[in-house]
């Protein structure tokens, strides 16, 4: 499919226009964005009088601009469809990916998760200081190869946290600290697949001997988790989604495990239900399933106190599994996993085959973090910000867009945004991704849904940003999805 950039996206590309200089703002401009990957290979620039008009330059200035860039072989003019963007070696992209500023003051090239929290905000000062005191703490035999298990000090301390912020029934020989959601569902995955946990194949309830053991899934859901259940060897099942989480009652019968978000559906926003959640845990009780309850921001809920984990109704059943990607940084790569005891043995000992352990003097860190209340402070205002972002945008796109309805609850660091086609769909995430916005079409996160919408990474919008955003995402709502593609 073509995608077409529209003109008013091109200011977010290029940033404000300077007073002088604007020939060299515009190929600069233009040369960067087509460099780092923000504009993708066969994206269609606007005609030189539609640039011209929305930038407030010359067309002879556009023009003198595309043809340098033509030269430098970035950009191809193509007789009946107008300028393209070209496409070049990998190579060239990735090493400059992170070379031009961004809403927010950070880029966000193709493939930043929208779920990704403003890097600006990450607490430097006390994270050092968790370090410092952190690593003061760590004792002489705990400085070799790590507990395979983790760092009893963050085990206890995450026990301790996950049962007032999660109501979690947690103690610290629960907890398996790993390298982020991704590391937990990978090994999980792994686990389901050879059948070390839950029915083995061939055994009664167990799939099989030789079928691959299926996993329900939400559709839509996160595209990195499928590929993380997939590569393991499972196969998935895709479970439709509405306004009250998960159709619990469409679980499949042969399914071993269901992966699911409850607290805040990845990508749609909604909450599991109640109902829902019992009917989950029935299901999963019937069959003697697990369900892995992947909580990646349950915290930043924003409207009232997040509602608690399943895994508190269930903790025999239900595997929770979270991390400090959402409220601290994804870099830091720290996660857990809370089990229970047939499922701790056999996920520690393929933690420790992975990697031998995750890094001890980051543990203690996150450890003296949360021991100091430096981590319950960082998440009050970090809410706070994003409270204050998610509802500028919103007001925005409700004033501009009255007739579109954002779903999901007031929670996290994206929403969905509905649009009228795949062509608008895929106008959309370029236009925000080219400013710098993380976007992701909906239908990429689905195989079955009918609608079309942009799942939109908020967090790093400030509210000066909020106009070029709402102008994107307008101009792609009120453009027939059919007239975008030639
Ligand atoms: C729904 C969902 N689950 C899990 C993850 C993985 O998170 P982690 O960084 O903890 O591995 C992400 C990351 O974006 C996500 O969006």
């Amino acid at each position: 499919m073509t995608t077409r950039l529209e003109p008013d996206a091109l200011l977010l590309v290029l940033g404000p226009r300077p007073g002088r200089d604007v020939g060299r703002w515009l190929g600069d401009g233009l040369r960067a964005a087509v460099v780092d990957g923000r504009l993708e290979a066969g994206t269609v620039l606007p005609s030189g009088r539609d640039a011209a008009a929305a930038l407030g330059v010359s067309r002879g200035t556009v023009m003198a601009a595309v043809d340098v860039l033509v030269g430098e072989g970035l950009l191809v003019s193509r007789p009946r469809s107008g300028v393209v963007v070209a496409s070049l070696p990998a190579p060239d992209r990735t090493a400059r990916a992170v070379t031009r500023a961004a809403p927010g003051g950070a880029a966000a090239p193709r493939g930043v998760s929208v779920g990704t929290p403003d890097p600006a905000l990450f607490p430097r000062a006390a994270w050092a200081r968790a370090v410092r005191d952190g690593v003061r703490g760590l004792a002489d035999a705990e400085l070799g190869y790590p507990d395979p298990q983790g760092l009893p000090a963050l085990r206890e301390a995450l026990a301790v946290h996950l049962r007032r912020a999660r109501g979690a029934r947690v103690t610290a020989s629960d907890v398996v600290v790993v390298s982020g959601v991704a590391q937990g569902l990978a090994l999980l995955a792994r686990l389901l697949a050879t059948g070390r946990v839950a029915p083995s194949p061939g055994t009664r309830g167990g799939p099989a001997p030789g079928e691959p053991v299926r996993v329900a899934v939400e559709d839509p859901s996160s595209r990195g988790a499928l590929d993380l259940l997939h590569d393991a060897g499972l196969r998935t099942a895709g479970v439709p989604v509405d306004a009250d989480g998960l159709r619990a009652d469409l679980l499949p019968d042969d399914a071993r495990a269901a992966l699911v978000t409850p607290a805040h559906q990845f990508p749609l926003g909604v909450v599991l239900a109640p109902a829902r959640r019992r009917a989950l845990l029935a299901w999963a009780a019937a069959g003697d399933r697990l369900v892995l309850e992947d909580d990646y921001d349950a915290e930043l809920r924003y409207d009232r106190r997040p509602v608690a984990s399943v895994q508190a109704l269930d903790p025999e059943r239900v595997v929770l599994l979270g991390s400090v990607s959402k409220l601290l940084s994804p870099a830091l790569r720290l996660g857990w996993v809370v089990a229970p005891p047939r499922v701790v043995g056999p996920l520690v000992e393929a933690k420790r085959r992975a990697d031998l352990g995750t890094s001890v003097p980051e543990q203690a860190a996150l450890a003296a973090l949360l021991g100091s209340g430096a981590y319950q402070r960082h998440l009050r205002r970090a809410r706070l910000v994003y409270l204050r972002r998610r509802r500028a945008l919103l007001d925005a796109l409700a004033t501009a867009l009255p007739g579109v309805r954002v779903g999901g609850v007031a929670a996290g660091l994206h929403l969905v945004v509905p649009v009228p086609g795949a062509a608008a769909e895929a106008a959309a995430v370029a236009g925000l991704r080219a400013a710098g916005v993380p976007a992701e079409p909906l239908g990429g996160t689905s195989s079955s849904l009918a609608g079309h919408g942009v799942v939109v990474g908020t967090a790093r919008v400030r509210e000066g940003d909020v106009p070029g955003v709402v102008q994107v995402l307008r101009t792609a709502c009120l453009t027939p999805g059919e007239e975008l593609v030639r």
